[in-house]
């Protein structure tokens, strides 16, 4: 393997770049679990997780991925057979879509062109043709990574109370929590479905679940099978800072470093400082001459900007050509865009000098790769950059 100096960017949007704070926490000696001092341990990240999630109910942490937590989300809430509407924002929007059918629910997919959100219009309309509420669950991606596009979470709250429904809203914020704006709380979703490592800068193996009353209530009913993904196990140990079974324990080093380098920075901070970082990545990625896939100002996601390019230009060779030359990953096109996109992540441990090298790096990849653009990207996220404090 060629020998790279300096650190890689690993510019893909997720696992991001774990800082070094995080990765010295996490390199203290496993303890016992069921002590005294993974008790604090344990009080202090369950504790702390909750405003990162704009919540004052329980999060659910489980050693497990994104997946996983998808996976506990439908299995704690529904019954064997519900419908649950789904919208296809994209590649993740589909994966989750997949799973429910795998797990023998019936999802009701509204299709999507994967250059928006999910429409809260759409939904209002497919709950109000629902009258005898077979819909027990609408399940929406806020930030699709495949694609760089939000959904606007309160306006499908807001879709859900107008048609008078009383589905549960179930939202997967993989790639939005800690980086922006999210509050489960205020925003009357049910479960919040997160991951580690990708806002919270964590390595992969921790997946969550914000949880409301309703969510819990019906989980109490809910007559679904389960058992590693079961919330009522977690929520008695947790109550005292405890786990079921074996934690991640050097995950949730991890994790407690992580919650304070959020606080310390301050939340809204951390929104403003990826929105400014999405818009100079946007104006890079305009003045050479691309589109950015999302087609809605206002549902430009702040963590990932996905660029689409023209169909003589092979997005991958560019990839792996930064890659080799540079030290840069950068996310591939997923399944409908593979071949057409290519995605930068810009969350997580990030600044405006990360944010420059990672889009010099995809200038200098775009000259090398004799890609036909306009030169002066990077100059444009600069001047942005350099006028807005
Ligand atoms: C929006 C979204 N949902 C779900 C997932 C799946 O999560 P994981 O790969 O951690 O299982 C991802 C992963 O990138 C994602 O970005």
């Amino acid at each position: 393997m060629q020998y790279h100096s300096g650190r890689h960017f690993l510019q893909i949007p997720g696992p991001t770049n774990v800082p070094d704070r995080i990765l010295h926490a996490m390199s203290y000696p496993t303890i016992d679990h069921r002590g005294p001092d993974f008790q604090a341990l344990g009080e202090r990240v369950l504790e702390g997780i909750k405003p990162i999630f704009g919540t004052r109910n329980p999060v659910i942490i489980f050693p497990g991925s994104g997946t996983g937590a998808w996976e506990a989300a439908l299995v704690n809430t529904l019954d064997p057979g519900d419908a649950v509407l789904m919208f296809e924002t994209g590649h993740f929007a589909t994966l989750w879509q997949n799973m429910a059918e795998k797990l023998g629910f019936q999802p009701e997919l509204i299709d999507g062109d994967w250059r928006h959100g999910a429409d809260p219009e759409a939904i209002e309309k497919a709950l109000r043709e629902d009258s005898d509420h077979r819909i027990k669950a609408v399940a929406v991606v806020h930030n699709e990574t495949s694609t760089g596009v939000t959904s606007r979470i309160p306006a499908i709250r807001k879709a859900i109370d107008n048609a008078g429904h009383p589905a549960l809203l179930l939202v997967d914020t993989i790639s939005s929590l800690g980086s922006i704006r999210y509050e489960h709380d205020a925003w009357g979703v049910d479960v919040t479905v997160a991951g580690s490592q990708k806002g919270l800068m964590l390595p992969p193996g921790l997946g969550f679940n914000a949880v409301s009353d309703k969510a819990l209530a019906a989980a109490e009913r809910s007559s679904q099978p389960r058992s590693y993904w079961d919330w009522r196990d977690m929520l008695g140990p947790n109550a005292k800072g405890f786990f079921p079974y074996t934690p991640a324990t050097n995950l949730l080093y991890g994790l407690r470093e992580a919650i304070d380098m959020l606080n310390e920075e301050g939340l809204e901070h951390v929104f403003a400082r990826h929105d400014r970082h999405a818009e100079a990545t946007r104006r890079a990625v305009r003045a050479w001459g691309f589109e950015v896939v999302c087609a809605n100002d206002e549902e430009y996601s702040s963590s990932l900007t996905a660029v689409l390019v023209p169909e003589s230009v092979d997005p991958d060779a560019l990839r792996r050509r930064i890659l080799q030359d540079f030290d840069m990953s950068l996310g591939a096109g997923l399944s409908k865009l593979a071949g057409r996109v290519f995605r930068i992540g810009h969350l997580g441990d990030f600044n405006d000098l990360t944010l420059m090298g990672t889009l010099s790096g995809v200038e200098m990849g775009l000259k090398r790769a004799g890609i036909d653009h306009t030169s002066g990207g990077a100059q444009a996220a600069l001047d942005y950059l350099a006028d807005q404090q």
